[in-house]
């Protein structure tokens, strides 16, 4: 980190979230990884440390940090683990619509809980048969008194079943298309919530990624964020480009990690006499891979500023970032268990999860195809004469 292009808040926050990854994280990464289970341990030192709400307005007990600030503290944490670096940015993924979309009353009522890291939260879009079309969701929410009763079944819910609240998304008006979803937060021991499957994943196994039953579920109707029907997909889609650094910042975190991992080993590795890292080969594609993580790093942080600065356009941008930073994550992992011969590909060495959990990356918070499309409009409509 080059200090002067940050802010003393950045740096003094990079150094906090990596001694919390080194000393809380590091040492079970592997251990959780095996059972599945949530690091409740590590959920704990992370509120110790004070940063379960950097991006949170300080008007609502956050530390009023931006994208930059959020993405700083994922990649430090996912250099030691990927599935507590998400099992972190998930918050961040649930709480932005309440942040661009929700009253102040609701601001209120949610945000500090999550600032101070006593309560979690879940983001509730996917369903089984809408992933990349989003729009396309079936789970319905009706009006009723001064409720709306919620049915259906969400899909891919990360941190679904450790969140105390779930920023679900429902049709109330079927015939309005994406105008006719409304964002709901829905409160974890409500009636008709359920928590269903749980997958057993390839990466990211710390944090449970689990199916959402909502049966006959009444919310209040003070719950409806923004307290106006048909803003929801709009919020969807607002905070996906808030979010998606967060998941590229994780992308940059696990190359990182998995090079530092390969300069160690390639070093000490001896053949042919000689230690590994000194054959031409290999430093190469040590340089490689050192330059597409940079690269992919400043474009993660150039998005994050963009968003931070309050500009209009910052789609394109953000899911630039995603879709380079998970591709280089992906390559980059994959490279480093090459470099690790027949000792990588074994779990008696963690750089194998580094490839697993890099894997997640390229497909969640829109696919790396729905990144490409997402760009391609941009472009075509920037050059059709829009602003960009
Ligand atoms: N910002 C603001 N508004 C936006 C927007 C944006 N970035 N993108 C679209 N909209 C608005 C449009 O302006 C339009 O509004 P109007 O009706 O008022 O004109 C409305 O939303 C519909 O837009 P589109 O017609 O472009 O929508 P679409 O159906 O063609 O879909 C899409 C667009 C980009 C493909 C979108 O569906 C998408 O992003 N899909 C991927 C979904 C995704 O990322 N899912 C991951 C969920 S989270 C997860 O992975 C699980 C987890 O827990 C981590």
């Amino acid at each position: 980190m080059i200090k002067e292009l940050y802010t003393p808040m950045q740096i003094e926050l990079r150094e906090r979230a990596r001694e919390l990854a080194e000393t809380a994280m590091r040492p079970v990464a592997a251990k959780y990884d095996e059972a599945q289970e949530y690091p409740w341990e590590v959920q704990k030192a992370i509120k110790a440390a004070g940063l379960s709400g950097v991006w949170i307005p300080k008007e609502y007990g956050g530390m009023g940090g931006g994208v930059l600030d959020l993405c700083i503290v994922v990649e430090e944490f996912s250099r030691a683990c990927g599935g507590m670096g998400v099992g972190f940015a998930v918050n961040a993924l649930g709480s932005f619509p309440i942040i661009v979309g929700g009253t102040d009353e609701q601001k209120e009522r949610w945000l500090p809980g999550i600032a101070a890291g006593e309560k979690l939260i879940a983001f509730g879009l996917s369903e089984a048969k809408a992933g990349s079309d989003a729009a396309s969701m079936q789970t319905r929410a009706e009006k009723d008194g001064e409720h709306y009763v919620l049915n259906g079944e969400k899909k891919w819910n990360t941190g679904g079943a450790v969140a105390s609240y779930n920023t679900v998304f429902a049709v109330t008006n079927p015939d309005r298309g994406a105008r006719g979803i409304s964002a709901f937060v829905v409160e974890e021991g409500t009636k008709g919530y359920r928590v269903g499957k749980h997958e057993d994943k390839m990466g990211i196994r710390c944090v449970p990624v689990v199916e959402i039953h909502l049966e006959q579920c009444r919310v209040p109707e003070a719950n409806l964020l923004g307290g106006h029907e048909g803003h929801g997909f709009k919020h969807a889609m607002i905070t996906l480009d808030r979010a998606r650094p967060g998941v590229a910042a994780q992308a940059v975190g696990l190359a990182q990690g998995a090079l530092d991992l390969a300069m160690q080993y390639t070093h000490e590795r001896q053949q042919f006499g000689q230690s590994v890292s000194s054959f031409q080969g290999v430093q190469w594609m040590l340089s490689d891979m050192a330059t597409q993580i940079e690269a992919a790093r400043q474009l993660v942080h150039h998005a994050a500023r963009v968003i931070d600065s309050g500009h209009r356009h910052i789609t394109k941008v953000s899911a630039m970032c995603k879709l380079m930073a998970t591709d280089v994550a992906m390559k980059v992992t994959t490279d480093c268990v090459q470099l690790f011969g027949g000792y990588g590909y074994c779990k008696d060495y963690p750089i194998e999860k580094y490839m697993r959990d890099a894997k997640i990356t390229q497909i969640y918070e829109g696919t790396n195809q729905i990144q490409r499309l997402v760009i391609a409009r941009n472009l075509l409509r920037e050059a059709a004469g829009g602003a960009n």
